[in-house]
């Protein structure tokens, strides 16, 4: 049998103290594949070092390109250019991996093919394939998934009015831009995060924002740059839940990226009550960073829908559990995008939490949630997806009894030391390998 490992999780410990988190996923990946490309080498701290960019800088390494490895979160990127790679570039389970480079490797003068895990292969990737063909590039897919086989051929600037609010195809289709003739515009429908514009624009890139309308013009090549990573808003936002939900907590999370198309959980969980005071002190790698201070609070149900729900979409596994908490009502729509994440996070979060006792009814494009639901601790599963996995431990914190999270290892995907983290806030969460558990 494989070992697999689990989350064991007592409730009722209050989350105490200040700390911070790992470093951003996206800046990560985008700090190793913008890295890549610059005129001589970026030096990137607190970098995320997760089975995501890990993926990512691996891939780049595949690509010639030299890394050298200070620490697990000290980076200097050669950059240079990109040579033929000497095998597939597996992207494991990195969308945003396989999506940016994907973008990249349209304009690159020799083929490649990016494939990753059997979850990777599951992922829609028409939703690149189909702007990156109006550009001229040479993409094809298996069935619109991974892999995906590139050949070298002459791109050209499109305007494209993207259908979903996606930053990773408003980034694969400016990345494929850069290696295109005349000016690409994006159009999107939605403040899809922003991260590939502000960093482009910090290498040197001409890329201008104007209303909805991203545009790039080609201006031969990207400047290296050093850079430190804030920490990821996507990760707080389980710690800041587990202390808005356990009695007696009062926690403080320091360095946390706050740029604006990131921040929709903080917005949502004011209005529902929460006890939240964000101090900006800076700004980092080009992003406003602060403070959170977070206090247990009682949360009022809530109304989410429209341009909010793509500033917080990595976070509805973990509002599911602030939701089933709080009084009243709340009801999320406009957020089919989650059943096409590294799982259906609808369905998947729906039948877990099922398992603890709650009540939750599933719509097409979100869920409704009565709230004030006692759960009752059991055992329920991850399915490969960090943030599932995360947000059910979040869940059994606020539970009766002990909670057993089958699959922890993956909650290493973007947050590393996710029960560390806790168990030093306070909690009682233990990481613990299954196998020698029987
Ligand atoms: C990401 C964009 C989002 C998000 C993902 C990271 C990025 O995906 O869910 O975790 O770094 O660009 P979509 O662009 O597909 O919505």
């Amino acid at each position: 049998m494989t070992a697999l490992d689990y989350f064991l999780v007592n409730p009722g410990q209050p989350l105490r103290g200040t700390t911070t988190v790992p470093g951003d996923k996206s800046i990560s990946h985008r700090g190793v594949l913008f890295g890549a490309l610059a005129d001589g080498e970026t030096h990137i701290r607190d970098w995320l070092p997760a089975g995501d960019t890990e993926a990512s800088l691996r891939a780049v390494q595949t690509l010639g390109v030299p890394v050298e490895r200070h620490s697990k979160t000290e980076l200097t990127i050669g950059g240079g250019g990109l040579k033929p790679p000497r095998g597939v570039l597996d992207l494991v389970n990195a969308g945003t991996g396989i999506r940016l480079l994907a973008g990249i490797m349209v304009g690159q003068p020799f083929e490649s093919v990016l494939d990753g895990s059997e979850q990777l292969r599951r992922r829609p990737m028409n939703r690149i394939i189909n702007p990156l063909q109006q550009m001229g590039a040479k993409i094809e897919g298996s069935n619109g998934r991974a892999p995906l086989h590139i050949q070298p051929a002459q791109l050209r600037g499109i305007r494209y009015a993207m259908p979903v609010a996606s930053a990773q195809v408003k980034s694969a289709v400016l990345l494929a831009g850069l290696f295109a003739e005349g000016v690409t515009t994006v159009v999107q429908p939605g403040p899809a995060r922003d991260h590939t514009e502000r960093m482009l624009a910090a290498m040197g890139v001409d890329i201008v924002t104007e209303g909805d309308e991203i545009i790039l013009m080609p201006n031969g090549g990207l400047k290296a740059m050093d850079f430190v990573v804030p920490g990821d808003i996507s990760s707080a936002a389980f710690v800041i839940v587990a202390a808005l939900l356990v009695p007696g907590s009062d926690l403080t999370l320091t360095n946390i990226d706050l740029n604006e198309t990131r921040t929709g959980i903080l917005d949502v969980l004011l209005e529902m009550g929460a006890d939240l005071i964000v101090t900006e002190t800076g700004t980092q790698a080009g992003e406003p960073v602060g403070t959170i201070r977070v206090r247990h609070s009682a949360l009022k149900g809530s109304q989410v829908g429209g341009e909010v729900v793509v500033r917080m979409i990595d976070e509805f596994p973990i509002f599911m559990v602030a939701a089933l908490a709080a009084e009243g009502e709340t009801v999320v729509r406009d957020a089919q995008e989650l059943r096409v994440k590294e799982t259906d996070r609808l369905a998947v979060m729906t039948a877990e939490l099922t398992k603890l006792g709650a009540q939750i009814t599933e719509t097409e494009d979100g869920f409704v949630i009565r709230g004030s639901q006692r759960l009752r601790g059991a055992e329920v599963y991850g399915h490969d997806d960090h943030r599932i996995s995360m947000a059910l431990t979040v869940a059994g914190l606020t539970a009766e009894g002990q909670t057993r999270v089958i699959d922890a290892e993956c909650a290493a995907d973007s947050f590393p030391g996710y029960a560390d983290t806790l168990a030093k806030l306070g909690a009682d969460v233990r990481q613990l390998e299954l196998s020698k558990a029987n």
